[in-house]
């Protein structure tokens, strides 16, 4: 089944299908991924670049990685050293690269709306790596693959996330995808990290840690995004580790076979404890892995939709 659009832009409002689809090719991926020998000509003769106008080092490299290994030409376009820092704007920038030949343009953004705002002005496919704290489907997609490996299924499953849910464009994405396929969604934050209106998004808010928790199968942190913090959102970082870090002890309520997920970069210490991160119940290693071929499986769905 093709996707249905030209780009891939958030999971809000994708249907269970087109995310069925991309999650059952991204198993095919990571066996080719897990190979020996990691060339395959599902991209050849196409081209992708990445424009990151935020710091990266997991998303931007997967992606560059995803696409090299399918054969395409991978470049990278990183705002700070590019005629962005001389004014040139968005939509330029955007029609310079595709004027180059670029088949996908993947774009990293700190204003939310900005991969929707160029995908409307360009031809080429447009993915979004990150805009502002609106969405960040592929790694939602990655998170989804992961959870499916471990626990073979999403329906039902019980998962709690923790953490700066306000600034979390992964928790947004995450929640727009795990309700489509059927998951139990419980969050939990300081009220002031809670974004109004986080209900009627089909999940649970927690008042307390213990609760959403309770019984979890899969236990994903967020971190704590300091650089977006409006000052004077928590108290202290001490006081925040101490009522919402995920620890050992914490960890005890979850489900016996419960899942760790974090999507990186962690502070540790802060929103997760260091014997937590690297204990064997930690996917958060694996997730790097099946990031790379969560993006082998949309870059090859992407493409393949244009009929290039
Ligand atoms: C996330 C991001 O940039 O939104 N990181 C990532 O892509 N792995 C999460 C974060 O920065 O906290």
């Amino acid at each position: 089944m093709p996707l249905k659009h030209k780009d891939f832009l958030g999971l809000r409002g994708v249907p269970g299908e087109e995310i069925d689809e991309i999650l059952n090719t991204s198993e095919l991926m990571k066996h080719i991924l897990l190979q020996n020998h990691k060339k395959t000509p599902h991209l050849q003769g196409k081209s992708i670049v990445t424009l990151f106008y935020e710091n990266s080092t997991r998303t931007r490299l997967s992606f560059e990685l995803a696409g090299k290994y399918m054969s395409a030409s991978a470049s990278n376009v990183t705002a700070s050293s590019s005629s962005v820092s001389k004014g040139e704007t968005l939509i330029d920038t955007g029609k310079t690269i595709e004027m180059m030949g670029t088949d996908v343009l993947i774009i990293r953004h700190p204003l939310s709306g900005a991969p929707h705002h160029l995908a409307k002005h360009l031809k080429s496919s447009v993915i979004n790596a990150g805009d502002g704290t609106n969405e960040h489907p592929t790694q939602a997609l990655l998170d989804m693959f992961t959870i499916k490996s471990k626990k073979g299924r999403l329906q039902g499953v019980k998962v709690a996330i923790v953490g700066d849910i306000l600034h979390s464009r992964v928790a947004r994405s995450n929640i727009w995808g795990l309700n489509t396929m059927g998951a139990e969604i419980r969050v939990a934050a300081p009220p002031t990290l809670i974004p109004i209106g986080l209900d009627s998004m089909g999940v649970k808010v927690c008042r307390y840690i213990d609760q959403a928790l309770e019984g979890a199968d899969v236990v994903m942190a967020l971190r704590l995004q300091k650089e977006r913090q409006q000052r004077g959102l928590i108290p202290s970082l001490r006081e925040y580790a101490t009522l919402y870090g995920i620890n050992k002890k914490r960890l005890a309520l979850a489900d016996k076979e419960a899942i760790v997920m974090h999507p990186g970069p962690m502070n540790r210490g802060v929103e997760i404890n260091t014997d937590v991160a690297d204990a064997e119940i930690s996917e958060i290693n694996e997730q790097v892995t099946n990031g790379v071929a969560v993006r082998m499986a949309l870059l090859y769905l992407i493409t393949r939709r244009r009929g290039q």
